[in-house]
Parts: structure tokens; sequence; C-alpha cells
């Protein structure tokens, strides 16, 4: 068969509101043209986020009934604890709410002023707690990351010889840690090689510079090289997954993404004397070491779900309905970046919208028009999330998709909204901020359209 069909069947529903243009047209203006300020029960499809939105499966519920809530050392935590040895082979595992706990507990030990800490690409929350600790995040993604066009299958890569340059630059003992992200979402949901992450620990090893991933989506960027990656395709993606994690000496993870779960993290290490100080602030701010800010019933979810999204039937679907979109928005001429990735469609919004500069935020236009148009909720990933003294290097607007949650009819909504927005681009205005917080801006500022 031809058709690849979602692999499960729906026990629940949960009913979408319908809103006419007129109703969506007062929501936004009232949200000051910031979707993140609009209520999720004005909003249609919800492509804001694939972070935290998955449908759990019935296994994953009934291990929300089992979930042992003992203080210390619950049933739930030794089998959190050993799904995840098994997964990434890592001795110490950290449970923490959700991956930017990690990501704050990771750099307020190894950051802090002087320090430049290198990625292919550093996500929103992971450059902010770098430079909430007084180091620099540097990006060193390859160049074809930052071409749309470009069909390069690991646009992920992070750039070796710009590694090398930058640690001969400012000294090894000032790169206290150089991380990848895998798939690398600020860059496209990009997959990285397996080639390039062995790459890449070997420049780390010779300087002794520990290498982490931030590993959120690990199981969509290990199915990623088994299709892409030549010597791969037969082996599984679990097989694949663990040599990600074996490449490394660490990693931060979101289990909003692919442990299928709607929160929770956690940090891995294999260094004995980092996790012991890890352990004190996990203490210390998030909860005791064996349940890290969680309920028993969060680890039960989680472990359910790392095992789950390992299955490469869930797998197949996954990146086939990501496809699916990329592939009918390319046919209708919509530049979008190539090839699809792993968790979204990333529109070009600079292509979309040429009559609109960076300074008017071409990607927050284009989410406003999508809302207006059908009800779809977007995010934009470029000069509005990323502005600053520089412009980003590209105007995007995430498509993320819900893991599970949502059946190619509303796929082909999505399609059919977004040709419909294209074909009346030329309308589309621009926006200017008239009110912004100091950090991560995106999530509170204000618009007026220009
Ligand atoms: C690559 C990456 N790293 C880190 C995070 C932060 O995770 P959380 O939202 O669970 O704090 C995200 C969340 O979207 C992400 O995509």
């Amino acid at each position: 068969m031809r058709t690849i069909i979602e692999p499960f069947k729906i026990k629940m529903v949960e009913p979408i509101k319908l809103t006419s243009r007129a109703e969506r047209e007062a929501i936004l203006q009232k949200a000051a043209f910031n979707v993140f300020q609009i209520p999720a029960e004005e909003v249609m499809i919800d492509l804001l986020t694939d972070s935290g939105t998955a449908a759990m499966s019935a296994e994953q519920w009934a291990g929300m009934i089992r979930g042992d809530e003992s203080y210390a050392g619950a049933r739930s935590w030794f089998r959190f604890e050993a799904v995840l040895r098994d997964l990434t082979g890592m001795s110490h595992i950290l449970p923490t709410h959700q991956g930017r706990a990690s990501e704050r507990i990771l750099f307020e030990l190894i950051g802090g002023p002087g320090k430049v800490i290198p990625s292919n690409n550093h996500f929103d929350t992971t450059r902010a707690n770098i430079e909430h600790s007084g180091a620099k995040a540097v990006d060193l993604v390859i160049a074809e990351g930052t071409e749309p066009k470009s069909r390069h299958p690991f646009k992920g890569n992070l750039d070796v010889a710009k590694l090398e340059r930058l640690i001969g630059e400012v000294g090894a003992d000032k790169v206290p840690v150089c991380m990848i992200t895998v798939t690398n979402n600020s860059g496209g949901g990009q997959p990285v090689s397996l080639a390039n992450l062995r790459a890449v620990r070997a420049v780390c090893q010779r300087h002794r510079i520990p290498f982490f991933l931030d590993a959120c989506r690990f199981a969509e960027n290990a199915y990623l090289i088994k299709q892409r990656e030549p010597g791969q395709a037969d082996r599984s993606a679990k097989q694949i997954a663990r040599e990600m994690f074996d490449l490394a000496d660490g990693a931060t993870i979101s289990a909003k993404k692919d442990g299928l779960v709607n929160i929770g993290g956690v940090l891995l290490m294999r260094d004995d004397a980092l996790a012991a100080k890890a352990n004190n602030l996990l203490i210390l701010t998030e909860g005791f070491i064996t349940y890290g800010g969680l309920a028993g019933r969060d680890l039960e979810a989680m472990a359910q779900g790392f095992t789950e999204v390992l299955d490469e039937h869930y797998l197949e679907y996954r990146i086939r309905s990501v496809a699916y979109l990329g592939e009918h928005l390319l046919q209708a001429a919509i530049q979008i970046v190539e090839p699809p990735g792993g968790h979204a469609i990333y529109l070009d919004a600079a292509a979309f919208c040429p009559h609109i500069p960076p300074a008017q935020f071409p990607g927050q236009a284009l989410v406003c028009a999508l809302y207006r148009q059908a009800g779809i909720r977007a995010v934009e990933i470029g000069s509005v999330m990323f502005g600053g003294a520089a412009a980003p290097p590209m105007e995007l607007v995430r498509l993320a998709i819900p893991r599970r949650v949502y059946t190619q009819s509303h796929i082909d909504y999505v399609i059919e909204a977004a040709i419909e927005v294209y074909q009346k681009r030329s309308s589309l205005r621009g926006l200017r901020i008239v009110e912004e917080p100091p950090a991560l801006r995106h999530f509170t500022a204000k618009f007026a359209e220009v």
C-alpha cells in the first residue's frame, strides 16, 4: 500500500471551536497581533508548537494511574531511570520539569562570564540561559543550513572548520561545552548526521571540551539518519539513537517533544563530579533527585513515551505527514525550508512577502495572515524572536505539528489556507513593535500594523 495511515485510532476527542473571519479579526486586534496572547479556544488548528502538545497513548494514561507518588525512590522513578539508561547509556539521569530547567542547571554550573558556548543553533531558551549565566552563545551551523532552497540532507550539521577556528581564537579553556541541537529547531527542524556528530566529538575530544546534545527530538533525528545517511538504512532508529547518545558526554532533553508527554525534562551526564553539583541544584529548585519537580505519574508517562517514540511505524507516519505538508506547499510555489525536516514545516517569510522589510517583521505579518484566514496559529522565527543588533539569517514562520493530534484532513485545511494567503500576499502589511520586554520578546511583545 502506498497510503501511510496514522498508526493509531482515536479514543477520545476534543471539539474545535469554529470561528468566523470577523471574530478572528477582533481577536487578533485584542491580542495586539501577537498570537501567543490569543486564547487557545479561539484557535482552530494550533501549530504554535510541537512542545507539550502530543496526544498520549492508552498505555501512557494507564501509567498515569499506576504512578507511584512516594517522595523518594518511587517505583515510577526506577522505571523512568531504567528506560532512560537503556536509551542513552548515560550514568547520571536527572528528571526536571522541562528542558529549560535542565539548561538552567547545566549553565549555572559551567557557564559564566568569559565563557563561549558553540552549537549548530542554540534554541531560544538555551541561548537565554547561557546569556543569563554571563556566557556567550555562538551558532556555527553549516552554510547550507541558512539557505532555504538547499536540499542538503543534513542542514542541521555544525561547521567543524568554524568550530576549530572558534576554539583557536578564544582558547579551549573558555569553551566549557560544545552543544548540538538534534534536530535543529531554530535552523528549520533539520537533522544532524552521525558523521557530523562523530566529527564534532573528535574535535571536542582533542581539545578536552565536553560535548552535549540538546536531544529534544532525538528520535526524529535518528529516523532521518536512517532514511538519509548512507549505510544506516538497515539499523533500527533505536540503535541509531543510542549511537548519537554514545558520542556525547551529556544531554539536555525537553520530554515535551519526543518524550510524547505534556510536561517533563531530563538532564543527562557522565561526569560524576558535575552530576553531584547538578543534583544539589536540582534539589534546590526542582525537587528531590528521584522526582525532579514532577509527579510520579509524569515519570511513568515519560518512561512509556520515550519507549513508544522509537516505534518505526510511528516514526514513519510522523516524518511522512510533515513531508506531505511541505511537498504540497512547494507544489503551490510556496518556498519552505527544504527538504522538510522532522517536526515542522518552516515557511520562508522573506520569499513569501518580499515587499515587507525585516524591520517590519515579514514572519509576524504572515503569522497574522494565517490566523485571519483560517484560525491557524503558527509562530515567527525571525526578526521578532532573534532580532537585536543584527537581523537573523532567515525570516521563517514555523508550522509545528503536534504529535498524534491532527489528521490528514486538518493538514489539507492548512495547505488550502496557506495557498489562499499566498494568492493575496501583496496585501499583507508589516508590523511595528509598540511594547516589548527585555528578553524573549516574542512571547509578550505588542504590535501595530504599519
Ligand atoms: C531545541 C529545543 N531546546 C530546548 C527547548 C526548551 O524546552 P522546554 O520548552 O521544555 O523548556 C526547546 C523547546 O521548544 C527546543 O525546541
